[in-house]
């Protein structure tokens, strides 16, 4: 059976997969400037500019001494999934992050973008207190890329700030730990999207596909300064937005040599079977583990493990391996971005994080989704809402 939400995700990975190819495009914002304040980014002096709040652009180490002795850079993996978490979804999840432990004896985690529509916000509270980083991809997803492209500072703070205000009531999620965004089809809207996310309090945005800096790859870095990365998905911003960080999405390379920002994306993996997948997903790895050791990113849908008998095994089987490794670590991009403050060589950290204990309620609720007058079943902590959800009445009253 092929659910509409199959078909939107198909489209969408057709147009991730045009996008990561396309050369970049000047697009003009039409958008007014709401915000006075902002001004435009100067290029990036190293001497100007330090951690632990400031990174130039570009694949330099993250300490200038660490040269010479990159073997001893600890080699952090993020892995990100997109869009809902619902039942099924989430089995998979816990299959795979289930005894994952990490060399400091810490569990390994991923980080979860999340859009609202058929959520299971249950199961969200779940990955939350089993570690996992709850992250935004809007309450809407809209509908396609227009919609991002164009839109207003005011747009994407009620996407995303809607969405805060559903993650604390329905799942429980405190507010302060949500830190990061993601732009539904990756697309951004220049400054807007950067100045939105930094008057919601988010403290980075993972959405931003690179090419050109794969190889040696691109470390995260913040917009106090002009970014030096590839605009790929157009408009990308150039006013400065002090001490808030991109993570960039450096893109895996496919069999046919194409980029593909999302393993989803990729056009051309390898056969269905464990070896050839296992040995693909290597191959991208030692680009970042044998060079510099720029976070690796492994980012998809959990749509992607129902593409091939053997993907879901190959992906499992591919991570436990590099659990065997001493020195590489997997966990959300805000704690990647925590050692990326301060790094060190070795031990990345000195403790383990403290993992929530909020309580969750479970209730099935059965509630009418206003615009269209459609039933939806939500599941959700503690109290149901009267209506669905959504953008301007995200408490659903
Ligand atoms: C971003 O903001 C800067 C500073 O105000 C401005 O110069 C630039 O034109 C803006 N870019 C876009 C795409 O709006
Ligand atoms: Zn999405």
């Amino acid at each position: 059976m092929k659910s509409i939400s199959t078909w939107l995700l198909i489209g969408l990975l057709l147009v991730l997969a045009i996008t990561s190819q396309a050369k970049p495009k000047k697009t003009k914002n039409k958008q007014k400037q709401i915000d006075g304040e902002l001004v435009k980014a100067e290029s990036c002096k190293a001497a100007n500019c330090k951690l632990p709040d400031c990174r130039c652009s570009g694949v330099t180490l993250p300490r200038s001494k660490f040269a010479g002795q990159e073997k001893e850079i600890p080699q952090f993996v993020t892995i990100t999934f997109d869009d809902a978490v619902n039942v099924v979804n989430y089995a998979q999840y816990e299959l795979l992050f289930n005894d994952l432990t990490n060399p400091d004896g810490c569990p390994a985690s991923g980080t979860f973008f999340l859009s609202h529509e058929y959520t299971d916000y249950t199961r969200v509270n779940a990955l939350y207190n089993a570690g996992h980083e709850i992250a935004l991809h809007s309450v809407s997803h809209g509908d396609g890329t227009d919609y991002w492209r164009k839109a207003d500072v005011a747009t994407i703070e009620k996407e995303f700030g809607n969405q805060l205000d559903i993650l604390e009531t329905f799942a429980k999620v405190d507010r302060k730990s949500v830190r990061g965004m993601r732009l539904p089809f990756l697309q951004i809207s220049g400054n807007n999207t950067f100045e939105a996310a930094r008057r919601l309090g988010l403290t980075y945005d993972s959405s931003w596909p690179t090419q050109q800096f794969k190889d040696p790859a691109m470390w995260p870095y913040t917009l106090d300064y002009l970014s030096e990365q590839d605009c790929q998905i157009g408009p990308c911003p150039d006013a400065s937005i002090p001490g808030f960080w991109v993570n960039p999405m450096v893109t895996w390379t496919d069999l046919e040599g194409y980029s593909c920002s999302m393993i989803d994306a990729c056009v051309y993996p390898p056969e269905d079977n464990i070896d050839d997948l296992v040995d693909w997903m290597m191959e991208n790895f030692n680009r970042h583990y044998e060079g510099n050791r720029a976070p690796f990113g492994m980012y998809l849908h959990a749509a992607w493990f129902a593409r091939g008998r053997n993907y879901f095994a190959a992906f499992r089987k591919f991570i436990h391996k590099l659990t065997t490794y001493p020195d590489v670590y997997l966990t959300s991009i805000s704690r990647m971005l925590e050692y990326v403050k301060k790094p060190v060589l070795g031990k990345p950290f000195k403790k383990c994080p403290i993992l929530p204990t909020t309580e969750c309620q479970a209730r099935q609720c059965n509630v009418r989704k206003v615009s269209t007058g459609e039933e939806r079943y939500m599941s959700v902590c503690d109290k149901c809402p009267t209506v669905y959800p959504w953008l301007d009445n995200p408490l659903g009253q």
